[in-house]
């Protein structure tokens, strides 16, 4: 078993990887006979929830919602609030997230607000949630109005990363995951792509303690998300737009991640940020993983998108760009070079 601490400004916790090891449960999160309540979806429980339930000693308690973003909601946090109020959970009681990136979203939100903060441990199950949301103590929900819009940031007091979780994921989450593992790659860690390349599932369980180390070391120096965090955004600026204009059907958000990141590096050639090259680099690594790298969308529709929805209008947008495979930067540009770099990515 390997560990990695992360120190976050109020307390520091533990990330445990393993293959199987969420068996320990009480041991590793240091469970003292507090109550627990598992939180988790309708595709997970049948799966999981009875192993898990089993691990912790039969007292915990769990809440099931429906699987999907449908459920990353207002509606099913209070369903969540008065369960637990209904169970009398008190401000020393834990929830336990036993889920994808949704279900720990909305455990990592309810617990931040239930009581004004209760703990919570996580126990990611998607290649995403294990790479990147379980991770940094982002949470929320969406509404009417948007996604991610309501919030707050969050840590858990720990989270174990057992692989073998991995086994049941169906081909299109497992690729979702992907596109953000590679990620990885193009902004900070080239040998990561290597890896993947090389063979993914001999080099899964070193990809991904790889790739949360170094959102570990992008938290701690940014916790709060008002500057290197900004690179972990790096496709997703053109990869939500993709998302949006599919109506968040036909394309899921690796897939359009995977396609902005392609356009992403197009842009860094361009702006010359990068050196000739950079772009078919990238296009190449992504088409070899299986990742599609161009949408039917034009630029222009995408940059409208992008700039109406941010409200900058006339002005300048922050993007994330690759000065070369495993370095990025923020560099700023205005909606009309981007339409000319972005033309012929997409
Ligand atoms: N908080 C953050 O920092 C952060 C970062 C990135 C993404 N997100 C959020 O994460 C969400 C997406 O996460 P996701 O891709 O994990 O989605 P998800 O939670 O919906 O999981 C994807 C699908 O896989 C199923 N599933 C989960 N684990 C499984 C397993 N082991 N075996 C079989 N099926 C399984 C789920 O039921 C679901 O149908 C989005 O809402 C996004 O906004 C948050
Ligand atoms: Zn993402």
């Amino acid at each position: 078993m390997k560990k990695l601490t992360l120190n976050a400004k109020d307390f520091s916790y533990d990330i445990f990887f393993g293959e199987g090891i969420a068996a320990d449960i009480t041991s590793l999160f240091a469970l003292k006979g507090q109550k627990t309540c598992i939180i988790s979806d309708s595709n997970v429980a049948p799966l999981y929830l009875e192993k898990v339930l089993a691990a912790l000693g039969g007292g915990a308690t769990s809440y099931v919602f429906p699987a999907g973003e449908a459920s990353k909601s207002l509606d099913t946090c209070a369903g969540i609030y008065n369960f637990l109020a209904k169970n009398e959970f008190s401000k020393t009681d834990a929830l336990v997230a036993l889920g994808g990136g949704i279900c720990g979203d909305v455990t990592g939100f309810v617990s931040s607000t239930y009581l004004r903060g209760i703990p919570y441990f996580s126990l990611p199950t998607t290649l995403l949630a294990q790479v990147d949301s379980s991770i940094g103590g982002k949470c929320g929900v969406n509404i009417p109005y948007g996604k991610n819009l309501v919030g707050s940031f969050y840590q858990p007091r720990g989270v174990i990363i057992d692989t073998a979780f991995l086994k049941t994921l169906k081909e299109r989450d497992f690729r979702d995951g992907l596109a953000e593992v590679i990620k990885y790659g193009f902004i900070y860690d080239e040998k990561i792509c290597q890896w993947a390349l090389s063979g993914l599932s001999q080099n899964l369980s070193d990809i991904v303690f790889r790739c949360v180390g170094i959102k570990k070391e992008v938290v701690e120096a940014d916790e709060f998300d008002s500057g290197l965090r900004m690179i972990l955004n790096f496709g997703h600026t053109i990869g939500h737009a993709i998302e949006k204009l599919g109506g968040y059907e036909k394309y899921s958000h690796g897939q359009a991640v995977s396609i902005g990141m392609a356009a992403a590096a197009r842009l860094s050639e361009k702006a010359g940020m990068a050196k000739e090259g950079l772009y078919g680099k990238v296009v190449g690594i992504l088409e070899k993983l299986g990742l599609p790298t161009r949408c039917e969308y034009e630029a222009s529709q995408l940059l409208s998108t992008i700039f109406n929805d941010k409200k900058i209008r006339g002005g300048k947008l922050n993007f994330v760009l690759l000065k070369d495979i495993g370095q990025a930067t923020v560099y700023p540009l205005d909606k009309e070079s981007v339409e000319e770099f972005v033309e012929g990515a997409l």
